[in-house]
């Protein structure tokens, strides 16, 4: 009985640890394109008039399309989501949830060197 406890518990703890220390897979880096293109996109994207880009790249920004930079890191793509600045706003978990904020940052930061 206690062995098959402990054997218990530690399935549930090394299952635990494999879902929170996962290298982001294709999935996540997937889920978050389908998250950024809905709320990002219109004002990080490619194409002219879109007012993030627009302001990166008056900042002197090169790259200024958060898509093609590989400087970006997850602690810094969180802390814009859930402060904002300047005129982007800031998004509630009820709008961008941590996971789908999980998947937005291993988006962005899939051509970074590991
Ligand atoms: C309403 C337009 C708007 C939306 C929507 C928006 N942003 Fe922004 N974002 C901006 C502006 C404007 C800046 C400030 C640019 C500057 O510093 O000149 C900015 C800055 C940032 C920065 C900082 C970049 C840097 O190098 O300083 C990050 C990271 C960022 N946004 C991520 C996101 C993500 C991720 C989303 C989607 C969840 C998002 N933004 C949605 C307008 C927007």
């Amino acid at each position: 009985m206690k062995i098959a406890r402990a054997a218990f518990l530690l399935l549930c703890s090394l299952t635990f640890a494999a879902s929170a220390f996962a290298a982001p897979d294709d999935a996540m880096i997937e889920r978050g394109h389908i998250v950024y293109q809905k709320w990002c996109f219109p004002c990080h994207g490619t194409g002219s008039g879109k007012p993030g880009t627009v302001s990166l790249a008056a900042r002197g920004q090169k790259p200024a399309v958060l898509e093609e930079r590989a400087d970006l890191t997850a602690a810094m793509i969180k802390t814009f989501v859930r402060h904002g600045v300047l005129y982007m706003p800031m998004f509630r978990k009820t709008e961008i949830s941590d996971a789908e904020l999980d998947a937005i940052a291993a988006y962005l930061t899939r051509n970074n060197k590991q």
